[in-house]
């Protein structure tokens, strides 16, 4: 083991136990000291769930990328692992960032992950230059491979960028061989997904392009993934730089799936239809995993990359995951529920019906708390309503709250009064679907986050808010009149 990689595994064990459990989010994973992103190499593999994820222990902000590594066997309650990777060769220097892993049949356990190192180009400047690479593990110690890189600016087709050809997601194809899925910039156009093809894992080949941005959404795309679901493909990708188009895609970095058709025998895509993955703040890069029982479930990292580093002070984590996510595909939409091991941490549950708001505010008795789920009916009085809004992490000063606009079909998630003192992002709008002002929402509260499943999943708005603990208040607004059924349960990791 190289002393770059001893050193980080000495370090996030001395500060990572240095955090207690409560200064944490209590089911959402977290880096084990300083900072993380992306998911990595998320899946099965020796009866557990692995998660390794982009991470610099050092500081609470992005630095030279290593491989975090957590497991578990709900996806909900995490447990450590020494962290996989350091930037410690002449091939990663600079960083391992985001792949994939696979578990082989002979027992061990591959990552292959993208490698960075520097060039000076030909006009001077500074660039990455990014490889594939593999490392070889049985769970808790990797060894990077003696033939790295694998796949250099070599295999890659006319026109692409060496410096940005990254981010490998594994499968296994039905025959036994095995697929690599990495995106590369093709030059002045965005980027594209690239097919590669190994009989071995260790040997890679070029098959074809799976899809090209051509600049639609947003300009480099990062961290793909690609899976069959209910009868068809989706296609996750996470773009740089988008343009808002409606209420559909924002500003900045977001994630969009695409459904569309494979073809098995030539192993083409054509998509149909793309769609946000998560219309709130805080969601990318996701990752899914296929469990035993049949499902496909995804996690992304909770941040937005154009927030994520403003925090001036040191903190002793920054960064988490996402809730993982049972993904369904119906009437041509990604729907996303948060996974149903969830329900066995449900204590003290509470249910109302007919609660009537009218011009006002009320709580209800039972339901309050940073650690909540809660499942919420809206429909109109009478008079109907011009604004619905419920509230949380919410105290004199602090409150966080989703309010909706009937008239304009405008789901809002805002928390411009969680406690933030930054010029950043604050609200996120969504265009959603409801009848007359009837819309059902399920809140998802962690210590540091809400997640905010609408229509039964059909679409979700996340975002991390980082409001003083003691705000605990749960309320209800209505402008205008509303009757809601309300069932809430106190989440006891
Ligand atoms: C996405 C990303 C990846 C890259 C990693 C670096 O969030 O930019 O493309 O591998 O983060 O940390």
């Amino acid at each position: 083991m190289s002393q770059t990689l001893r050193e980080a595994r000495k370090y996030e064990d001395e500060h990572g136990r240095l955090i207690p459990p409560e200064a944490r989010p209590g089911f959402h994973l977290s880096a084990r000291a300083g900072w993380m992103n992306d998911p990595n190499g998320f899946g099965l593999f020796d009866g557990e769930y692995h998660m390794f994820y982009q991470y610099y222990p050092y500081d609470s902000h992005w630095g030279p990328m290593h491989w975090g590594h957590a497991v578990s066997r709900d996806l909900l309650h995490w447990e450590y692992r020494p962290a996989a990777l350091a930037p410690d060769m002449p091939y990663d220097y600079a960083g391992c960032f985001s792949g994939g892993a696979l578990a082989l049949p002979d027992g061990r356990h591959l990552l292959m992950y993208t490698g960075v190192s520097r060039e000076i180009g030909a006009d001077g400047e500074l660039r990455d230059v990014q490889t594939q690479n593999l490392a070889f593990g049985d769970g808790f110690d990797y060894r990077k491979y003696e033939g790295n890189p694998v796949l250099t600016a070599a295999d890659l087709p006319a026109g692409g960028s060496r410096a940005h050809f990254r981010d490998p997601r594994l499968w296994q194809a039905e025959d036994g061989s095995y697929r690599a899925l990495i995106t590369n910039e093709q030059l002045g156009e965005g980027g594209r997904l690239l097919l590669y093809r190994s009989e071995d894992a260790l040997h890679w080949r070029f098959m074809h392009t799976l899809i090209e941005n051509h600049n639609r959404l947003g300009l480099m795309w990062e961290c793909p993934d690609f899976f069959a679901l209910d009868g068809t493909h989706v296609l996750l990708a996470s773009a740089q730089d988008m343009l808002p188009k409606d209420f559909e895609y924002h500003n900045g970095n977001g994630t969009f799936y695409m459904l569309g058709d494979y073809d098995a025998q030539t192993e083409r895509f054509t998509p149909r239809s793309d769609h946000a993955a998560d219309y709130g703040i805080d969601f990318y890069a996701p990752q899914t995993v296929l469990s035993p029982d049949g499902r496909r479930i995804m996690i992304g990292w909770m941040q937005n990359w154009d927030t994520c580093n403003l925090h001036t002070t040191p903190v002793p984590w920054f960064g988490q995951m996402s809730l993982p996510r049972e993904l369904s595909v119906k009437n041509g939409v990604l729907y996303q529920r948060p996974i149903r091991e969830l329900e066995a941490m449900r204590r003290d549950g509470v249910s109302y019906e007919d609660v009537i708001v009218e011009n006002g505010e009320i709580a209800l008795p039972g339901v309050s708390g940073r650690l909540v789920d809660l499942e919420l009916e809206v429909e109109p009085l009478g008079g109907g309503y011009d604004r619905f809004a419920v509230r949380f992490a919410q105290d004199e000063r602090y409150r966080t709250g989703v309010s909706f606009r009937p008239h304009e079909s405008v789901l809002k998630i805002d928390r411009k009064f969680s406690g933030s003192r930054r010029a950043i992002i604050h609200q996120r709008r969504a265009k959603v679907r409801h009848e007359n002002g009837k819309l059902k929402l399920r809140l998802i509260l962690d210590r540091f986050s809400a997640e905010v499943f609408v229509n039964d999943g059909e679409q979700v708005m996340s975002a991390t808010l980082y409001t003083d603990p003691a705000a605990e208040g749960i309320s209800f607004f209505a402008d205008g009149g509303v009757r809601l059924g309300v069932t809430a349960w106190r989440l006891e990791p």
